[in-house]
């Protein structure tokens, strides 16, 4: 495994959006060249990349045609069908692999390997068909949260349950998109997020914990560092890092994770790249979570991952686009982040902005003074 892909060489990124984007645009400042592969015209990734190939993601030739140009393969998004990432783990420099993005592509198998490292993961019970229902609810408990094993993002593919008549009609729904799991709603009294990178080599490296809030099941802010004690801060990296090991990951993964309010720590879910979460890291610490991709999946030392000040991040949504195009003139001391999307639908996430500061508070109030004065 321990190879090193050099500045000059191309890397490929499978995926077209703005993950690849800053991934991209991390490599380029270090001298690589990139080829993407994503089937629409014009992508964030693709506005950036040196060579486009527009193919679907689940079109083995595409990926052989990426193969062609690329000295080393990664993504952008972990829904590669079977098929080619077993291809590109045989065929091509993937340093990745194909096992994590079998683990993570599925919700129950993710809890299962992650519960095996004994971290704790909220309690589940797989709903293969309808039948599982009953005991699924007898054995959970509500209120509950039923999700497809496959294919959910943003709180899409899941339901709030509190009784079982809820939870068989949201099966009957959601089953016919395949298997689900049903989880036990867990109270938690904030959302943390880890950032850490693995590299080829087997060196890791861990990012402050972020604190995320949520809205509409969407990213809204992350918080940085954390507003929580240094023992759970400590204990949410040792998970972390327990993860990124245990499962053999290489590049960068994001662990998602509930805590109660006494402290407890509970895994919710993993992403083997680069997070919204984990945006902060651009003007905040020594390295960016992409740089850090970028030199794990071609082999360089990994980067210091300090922190050089507090720190806000907040998603630009196609809703909230236009607001911040008018307060562009008083953008004076928060970064603008634009992915190059063209068309602005609600909910679409069209960017972000950063603010340093002091202190968290400091940095909200820059964020919020900008959309203050629009209102006027
Ligand atoms: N078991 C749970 N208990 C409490 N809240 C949950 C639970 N599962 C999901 N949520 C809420 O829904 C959000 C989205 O769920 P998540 O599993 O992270 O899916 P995704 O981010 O892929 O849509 C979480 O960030 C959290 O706010
Ligand atoms: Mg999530």
């Amino acid at each position: 495994m321990s190879r090193m892909v050099s500045p000059g060489d191309t890397i490929g990124i499978i995926g077209g959006g703005q993950l690849g984007r800053m991934m991209a645009t991390a490599a380029k400042q270090m001298g690589y060249r990139i080829a993407v592969l994503e089937p629409t015209e014009d992508s964030p990734c693709g506005q950036v990349a040196d060579i486009v190939i527009e193919a679907a993601y689940d079109d083995l030739e595409g990926a052989k045609k990426l193969a062609e140009v690329a000295d080393v393969i990664t993504y952008e998004f972990e829904n590669i069908d079977e098929e080619t990432a077993n291809w590109l783990a045989e065929q091509t420099d993937f340093p990745q692999g194909s096992k994590v993005l079998g683990t993570t592509q599925h919700r129950l198998k993710e809890k299962e390997a992650i519960q095996s490292l004994g971290i704790p993961v909220a309690p589940f019970h797989a709903i293969v068909s309808i039948e599982d229902v009953e005991e699924a609810a007898t054995k959970i408990g509500f209120p509950a949260v039923l999700k497809t094993c496959r294919g959910g993002y943003d709180g899409k593919g899941q339901r709030v349950v509190k009784d079982e008549k809820e939870l068989r009609q949201a099966a009957e729904e959601l089953i016919k998109h395949g298997e689900c799991v049903l989880e036990a709603w867990i109270p938690f009294s904030l959302e943390l997020s880890v950032i850490v990178t693995r590299s080829r080599n087997g060196e890791t490296a861990v990012f402050p914990v972020s604190e995320n809030e949520h809205r509409d099941n969407i990213l809204f802010r992350s918080h940085v560092p954390a507003r929580i004690d240094d023992a759970v801060c400590e204990r949410a990296k040792e998970m972390a890092l327990k993860i990124v090991t245990g499962l053999d990951v290489v590049g960068t993964l994001a662990v998602e994770l509930f805590m109660l309010k006494d402290g407890r720590l509970y895994a919710n879910e993993l992403a083997p790249r680069p997070h919204n979460s984990g945006h902060y890291t651009i003007e905040a610490c020594k390295t960016s979570q992409f740089e850090q991709h970028i030199r794990a999946v071609c082999g360089l030392p990994l980067g210091s991952t300090e922190l050089w000040s507090p720190v806000v991040m907040e998603n630009i949504l196609g809703e909230d686009l236009e607001a911040v195009l008018q307060s562009i003139s008083r953008l004076d001391d928060v970064k603008l982040h634009l992915y190059g999307k063209k068309e602005a639908k609600v909910k679409r996430k069209m960017g972000h902005l950063t603010a340093t500061a002091d202190s968290i508070e400091e940095a909200c109030e820059k964020i919020e003074s900008l959309q203050r004065v629009n209102v006027l």
